[in-house]
């Protein structure tokens, strides 16, 4: 959060990138830097924070390098709102210019998840207490003041009540079983136990809004259609559940009840205006090279026309309020084989500052993405398998041979980056995954070793057709 003492200083954002991606410096210094530049300027005086803007980064580099993930555990470093689009979506057929500010909105609605979240974490206690007394309220309904008699407890009590401590009255009767029950609760031993609940329903798209014909930009439409929402009675439905789930579900509910919509939107807008990171991928495919002046160019050019003002500072209504851009971080990326970032019009260019290249990985990098990643797929696999009691490990030897049987196939057939590993390894894989647990069972071990690859994948590089279809 930026408004954190322990706000992480940018030695300690790289390292937390490290983590998860392998090499990459260059780039992960320059979002280290950005990201840190919004606490500083938010640690500015006022008149001076208005005056600063954000940094913005073009990263260039080729498919499956790592941009897009850069981006996005930035954005999970910094608890950020963060949002993805494709520029090159913008020139598709049926585009209207005003489609661009989608990406606000969508990053205000992250903005209100996110927060919407933590103040739902802050507020778990209470709800907890809240679903407890609703759980108990199913179990052993309240009797209301007098003269409810009939109402009788649906289950037997423990029959310990000695004679002289007869209840005076049901309702104090009625106290007692649902304290002695809900001591049972929080001891957890009727988590198995089913009741009945009251679930909310969604009242979804029950009603459909054509904008095209009102004239309505998606903006207005949205906030129509949750006012209309709004209006509707909400529609409740009787699930028969565990206690279990019912905790579950319940507490969602009791939480949202705990939190001010109100405050959330503001504090939402808040954070999109002066958090938020916007990732606009393939930004390459907008700019006009000069060898191909003419014809779509009008498009492209016209996609940046309208990402400019964005970029720039604007103010775009979203259902949440109006969410002004001119803080949020934009960070830009494609591979720019074709066009140069030069070709990109110069006042976008000029919004971008920051320019890093990502390198090309080498096989040494993919034996070390294989392996040290924390979300590393040789430790998802493991994790997978592990569900199963079956011990998957990797010989060194073998991933270094995947990584040299992936990087021979992007060398050969297309240069996917760091996602052919993905296809190496679930083409390496497949059997295995097939036969746990029905041929391999539980507690079983499973090495793989560089033989097994060879065995596996090799034959497939040689045939350079076939590994097209199948790596
Ligand atoms: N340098 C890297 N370190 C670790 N994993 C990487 C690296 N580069 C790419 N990957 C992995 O490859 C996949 C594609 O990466 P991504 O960042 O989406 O590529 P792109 O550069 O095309 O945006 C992801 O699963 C990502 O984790
Ligand atoms: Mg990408």
């Amino acid at each position: 959060m930026l408004d954190s003492a322990t706000f992480l200083t940018p030695a300690q954002i790289v390292a937390e990138l490290d983590k998860y991606i392998i090499g990459q410096h260059d780039a992960k210094r320059n979002v280290a830097i950005a990201l840190r530049n919004r606490w500083r300027r938010l640690h500015a005086p006022q008149d001076m924070q208005r005056e600063i803007v954000p940094n913005n980064i073009l990263m260039i580099g080729s498919t499956g390098v790592g941009k897009t993930e850069i981006a996005r555990r930035l954005a999970a470093i910094a608890d950020a709102p963060f949002t993805k689009v494709e520029a090159s979506k913008f020139t598709e057929v049926g585009y209207v210019g005003r489609d661009v500010e989608s990406m606000v909105r969508d990053l205000a609605e992250q903005a209100v998840n996110l927060v919407k979240q933590r103040r739902k974490e802050a507020v778990k206690t209470q709800a907890a207490q809240a679903v407890e007394d609703a759980i108990l309220d199913a179990l052993i309904p309240p009797i209301q003041g007098s003269g409810s008699s009939v109402v009788k407890p649906a289950f037997g009590f423990g029959g310990t009540t000695g004679p002289d401590e007869m209840p005076s009255s049901d309702v104090e009767l009625n106290e007692r079983t649902r304290e002695r029950f809900r001591e049972k609760l929080r001891r957890g031993e009727l988590e198995e136990r089913t009741i009945d609940i009251k679930v909310q329903q969604n009242s979804g798209p029950g009603i459909g809004l054509m904008g095209g014909q009102a004239g309505l930009d998606e903006a207005s439409l949205q906030g129509l259609q949750d006012m209309l929402g709004s209006m509707m009675p909400k529609k409740t439905r009787k699930r028969k559940v565990t206690i279990a789930e019912a905790r579950k579900i319940l507490l969602d509910e009791e939480a949202a009840k705990l939190i001010d919509m109100d405050e959330v939107k503001d504090e939402a807008i808040r954070l999109a205006e002066n958090a938020g990171i916007i990732f606009i991928d393939e930004i390459d495919k907008v700019a006009s090279s000069n060898a191909s002046k003419g014809g779509p160019d009008v498009s492209r050019e016209g996609v940046q026309r309208d990402l400019l003002p964005i970029v720039e500072g604007s103010a775009v209504t979203t259902k949440y309020g109006v969410v002004h851009t001119d803080h949020i971080l934009f960070i830009a990326a494609g591979a720019f084989h074709v066009s140069k970032p030069s070709d990109l019009i110069p006042e976008l260019q000029g919004r971008f500052p920051i320019r890093v290249e990502l390198q090309s990985l080498t096989k040494e990098d993919f034996y070390r993405i294989l392996k040290d990643p924390k979300n590393a797929l040789t430790k998802q696999y493991e994790a997978l398998l592990q569900a199963e009691d079956v011990e998957l490990t990797f010989d060194d030897a073998a991933l270094e041979q995947l990584a040299s049987i992936a990087f021979e196939v992007n060398s050969e057939v297309e240069n996917i980056g760091a996602r052919r590993l993905h296809t190496v390894m679930s083409r390496l894989l497949n059997d295995i995954l097939f036969d746990v647990p029905d041929r391999i069972g539980a507690n079983a071990r499973i090495q793989v070793t560089r033989e097994l690859v060879e065995e596996r994948l090799q034959g497939m590089v040689r045939n350079r057709d076939l590994s097209q279809y199948i790596l």
